[in-house]
């Protein structure tokens, strides 16, 4: 073999020895560097003759052309390479599963909500709402709560600022104040349709349709513990008529707790209480006759027949209209529903707990 053959193999051998672009550079110099094999045998021919120079040039030349070729081969034998790696390093798997963005769903209380509307609407009840920042004539005085009442002590209520000594603002304590905002509207607007004589009258006694509606809402009260939060839900009720009973409200409200509860087998109990605003007045309780919960009462609602102060701020003679009211608590009926025996489960925000009710 001729000595610039055993030139090209060596660097041919010692670009193949190369793993990285910086092996293969330094390789490269060893041949066609300043000082490398090539440029040494070019040197050399100084001494030759003209025609020696030109056929020793010429093969030179060859076996650099090779070299080149070879290390030109390598070059892109490398980068391959690396590609591969990388590819490889970074390869995605197509068959894993996507992603996806979680599904949002209902808070129980408010699924509990919209069970109530839904079923006090079909029995014939308009659904309200009403302001959160209340004042303490419609909170209290309207409602025939005494100045005096403990309900009004800073303990009990959130006060707000907003309003004055004589008429404060407050976070309403319950949603009794709609009964009043109601009725009014109501009352104004048959009392604007009625003749002249009944429309002038102080307290209206003319005809109206009877009032029926719910009211559900947010409520505040200075109280926090595992039954109570310092703000939870409340729904009022009430049905105000010319001949309205105690018996209807029996009535509705059995009806609604076994629709609620999906289940013929509860009972109802009216147990007497007080409430400024009806007279007489009823606790709710209701009692399973099966499943876990069976035998034990448990309340769940404020009752009575509306007192005839209150019938009078609606605007009404309650000589000819009598009404029947209730109040009751969603965040109570949620946790019997479900078995949920602490309040505050339902307003921390645990995703864990709150994804069950989907
Ligand atoms: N507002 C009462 C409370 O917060 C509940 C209540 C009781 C509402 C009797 C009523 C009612 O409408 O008639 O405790």
């Amino acid at each position: 073999m001729n000595e610039l053959n055993v030139v090209v193999d060596a660097a041919k051998s010692a670009f193949a020895a190369a793993v990285t672009p910086a092996d293969l550079e330094n390789a490269k110099s060893l041949f066609l560097g300043k000082s490398g094999r090539i440029t040494e045998l070019m040197k050399g021919m100084a001494a030759l003759s003209v025609d020696e120079k030109k056929s020793r040039g010429a093969s030179i030349n060859i076996a650099k052309q090779a070299i080149e070729n070879a290390l030109t081969d390598r070059r892109r034998a490398l980068a391959d390479l690396d590609l591969q790696k990388q590819l490889q390093a970074e390869a995605l798997d197509v068959t894993l599963p996507g992603r996806q963005r979680g599904q949002g769903g209902l808070h129980p209380v408010s699924i509990t909500m919209e069970r109530i509307e839904s079923i006090f609407g079909s029995m014939g009840f308009e659904v309200a709402q009403g302001p959160e920042i209340e004042s303490d004539w419609f909170n209290f005085t309207a409602l025939n709560t005494p100045e005096d009442h403990p309900a009004r002590s800073m303990h009990d209520t959130f006060y707000v600022e907003g309003g004055s000594a004589t008429a404060p603002n407050l976070l309403r304590t319950h949603t009794s104040p709609m009964q009043i905002r109601h009725a009014v509207q109501h009352v104004k607007h048959y009392r604007s349709l009625a003749s002249d004589a009944q429309a002038n009258q102080e307290l209206f006694s003319g005809d109206m349709p009877e009032i029926r509606v719910i009211a559900p809402g947010r409520t505040y009260r200075v109280d926090s513990d595992a039954t109570h939060s310092p703000m939870f839900h409340q729904c009022e009720g009430l049905w105000v008529g010319e001949n309205v009973s105690f018996k209807d409200l029996k009535f509705i409200f059995t009806d609604f707790c076994r629709t609620f509860f999906e289940s013929d087998d509860l009972v109802l109990r009216f147990r007497p209480s007080f409430f400024p605003f009806t007279e007489p007045s009823a606790e709710v309780d209701i009692q399973f006759q099966s499943g876990s919960l069976a035998g034990r009462w448990l309340e769940v609602a404020g009752s009575g027949q509306v007192h005839p102060n209150v019938i009078r701020n609606m605007g009404l003679d309650p000589e000819k209209y009598i009404g029947f009211a209730f109040g009751m608590g969603p965040d109570r009926l949620t946790m019997v529903r479900y078995g949920v025996n602490d309040l505050r489960l339902f307003f921390d925000g645990d995703i864990r707990f709150l994804s069950q009710f989907q």
